[in-house]
């Protein structure tokens, strides 16, 4: 596959007359993508059934006809103002009960079946229209599901929905009654129409009800997509995709990726590093205008997977953006950086977002590879040299990676329904992982619950909520070392404590006696180095002890083919590990410096150097901001 550059255009922000001059330019920048569309109903049905197609004919036309394939997006993230006058009640309700109201984006219940029509109905239009354009390549449904905090919605619509789901879930209310554990607190229902939305409750609702909710709330978004997707299937073969975003895990995005034919995500490194990433001051200082060295190559890992195989970057920062608390430009050489570290995860194109900065509304001070006054902008020559640098490496092939993690959206539901320690956060567990399994130099895949055709060597499964008896069985036969915990297999699909002990344990013996928090400033040692910190499972069982901690009771206890880990390590518990579990799997380690990153594909090494300044791997020296690209014999071993 030979990766490609693109870039996101909003024709209707600019005269007609600048189009056929910005679309040479991205040609000439060695552009080949453009994504056009998302935003712009109230210009294609500036009223009720009046539909203006003509200019996006025409934008086609000349996007399309200087050489650009184009994505084109549904757009239905934002409806026009008289779409409210239609359906009053689309509007989505936020946890207080307060109405959202119009006046940005995503102002819509994915519940509200008035809604999701107009949806069809404007896809439906689209892809008769476009469908069999030649220049529309592909399509994006919507716009970052879950942005802004839409996923949830506590409306009527979602209500009526939510009854009908459950009494599909559970047949009778005593069966309701009974999963949840209702006699608590009395809180018995009688009929599936008693049930409220778990909002507004005196104190804590029950985390069954809440589970249930974010789970039928995830269920939403897919069905939403869903519709689009069936409107779209028969009027054009183009692939269809949407765009994640970082760390947003409301609803299952393999579940959503399941109905798609690509997974995008939009990649802003030093947004996240500053709004969505803990981390000690020191970290954030040393990386402030690089972004997290770990942050994208997470994302475009997982979102490998939920592409099954098939992704892009949709939206990559080019320079400061609008929306953190701080906007620190990225240091000379990051745009190419990270473009090329997507390349080597696998992406199909790296699509820069915007072309030109905006000079009115919200975004205004957000960077594009031009700005608004049409000049360069620092980002548009790094994009260039990107083009350069893509020709001169030609294909690039991935592998499976040996080692994996097992990643369940419903794990965090789960976990943030209950914390338990107000620090514990499955994401924060998950990543914790994902850095100490880079820092040891690994290539590393991300499996669903669902996936089962792969094999590892290992496969970590830290924090995953539920381990029914065929998921276990699957993990089992999927790698030759699963490492559990801490806090696996701790609760049933309806939020219960198993009554057969932890699931995933039987191999083992062993058993979790009670659990703990901690706060962020205490730690638990373990003899020899490293400590857990967050969370401890108190363990008791015949298996062996791999560590223990200094109290003397089990940090790591090993069976047949798999470890349970007792609490949330450390990087320095991570590395101990990882280390162990690579000497009993046969796993080569090839331990990398602060900040500098490896990524294997079948014909490359990529080192990819994070830190401002030079840093050294085997030998190669890898200038601050910069990449260093490998060849290496497609039949040697990875
Ligand atoms: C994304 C979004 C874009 C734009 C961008 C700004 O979340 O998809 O439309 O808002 O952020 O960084």
């Amino acid at each position: 596959m030979k990766p490609e550059l693109g870039v996101c255009y909003y024709p209707e922000h600019w005269p007609e007359t600048m189009w056929a001059e910005d679309a040479a330019h991205m040609v000439e920048t060695g552009l080949t993508w453009v994504r056009i569309g998302e935003f712009a109903w109230s210009r294609m049905e500036p009223q009720p059934g009046d539909l203006q197609f003509e200019w996006l004919d025409r934008a086609i036309e000349t996007l399309g006809s200087a050489g650009l394939k184009i994505v084109l997006g549904t757009p239905t993230a934002t409806p026009p103002r008289w779409m409210l006058d239609k359906h009053p009640d689309m509007l989505a309700v936020d946890q207080r009960g307060n109405t959202r109201k119009f006046g940005s984006r995503r102002h819509y219940c994915f519940s509200h079946q008035g809604y999701v029509d107009e949806c069809t109905r404007i896809a439906v239009i689209m892809g008769e229209r476009y469908g069999e354009n030649p220049h529309v390549a592909a399509w994006q449904i919507d716009n970052e599901y879950g942005c802004h905090d839409t996923t949830v919605s506590y409306s009527t619509p979602a209500l009526q929905a939510f009854r009908h789901w459950l009494a599909a879930q559970y047949a009778t209310i005593d069966t309701l009654n009974e999963a949840w554990g209702n006699v608590f607190w009395s809180m018995e229902y009688r009929d599936f129409e008693e049930i409220d939305l778990p909002n507004q409750t005196v104190t804590e609702p029950n985390p069954a009800h809440v589970l249930a909710f974010r789970r039928f709330s995830s269920q939403q978004v897919v069905t939403f997509n869903k519709a689009q997707v069936d409107a779209l299937r028969p009027l054009t073969d183009a692939p269809l995709l949407h765009n994640y975003m970082g760390r947003t895990l409301d609803f299952d995005h393999f579940k959503v990726g399941a109905d798609l034919d690509i997974a995008t995500w939009d990649s802003y490194p030093i947004g996240f590093l500053s709004d969505r990433l803990e981390g000690g001051e020191a970290h954030k200082i040393a990386f402030l205008q690089q972004g997290d060295p770990d942050m994208q190559a997470f994302h475009h890992d997982l979102y490998r997977a939920v592409g099954r195989g098939r992704w892009w970057v949709m939206e990559q920062q080019p320079g400061p953006v609008n929306w953190a608390p701080y906007n620190p430009a990225p240091l000379p050489g990051m745009v190419r950086l990270w473009s090329l570290e997507a390349v080597a995860h696998g992406a199909e194109v790296v699509s820069y977002f915007r072309w030109r900065q905006a000079p009115f509304a919200q975004e205004q001070m957000h960077t594009g590879l031009l700005t608004s006054n049409n000049r360069p902008a620092p980002g548009l020559a790094e994009a260039q040299q990107v083009a350069d640098d893509l020709v001169r490496l030609g294909e690039v092939q991935q592998v499976q990676a040996k080692v994996a993690i097992l990643f369940d959206y419903a794990s965090d539901w789960a976990w943030s329904t209950q914390p338990q320690g107000a620090s514990f956060d499955y994401f924060r567990l998950v990543f914790s992982a994902y850095r100490a399994l880079r820092r040891a130099g690994l290539s590393v895949d991300f499996v669903s619950t669902n996936e089962n055709s792969a094999h590892y060597a290992l496969i970590l499964a830290p924090g995953l909520a539920t381990i029914d008896p065929d998921l276990e069985h699957r993990l089992a036969k999927s790698c030759d070392l699963a490492i559990l915990g801490p806090r696996s297999g701790a609760i049933t699909h309806d939020f219960q404590i198993p009554n057969s002990g932890r699931p995933g344990l039987c191999k083992l013996d062993c058993d979790v006696d009670l659990v703990e928090s901690l706060p962020s400033t205490s730690e638990r040692a373990v003899h020899g180095g490293g400590a857990a910190r967050h969370w401890i499972d108190r363990l008791s069982g015949q298996a062996e002890d791999l560590l223990s901690f200094e109290d003397g009771t089990s940090a790591l206890k090993a069976g047949d083919g798999i470890w349970y880990l007792a609490g949330f390590p450390d990087e320095t518990l991570w590395d101990r590990v990882i280390a162990m579990a690579a000497k009993k799997t046969g796993l080569d380690l090839q331990k990398t410096p602060q900040g500098l990153r490896l990524r294997e594909t079948a014909n490359h090494v990529f080192l990819i150097n994070y830190n401002a300044e030079p840093a050294v791997w085997n030998g190669h020296t890898v200038q601050g901001c910069d990449v260093e690209i490998l060849k290496r014999d497609p039949s040697e071993p990875t």
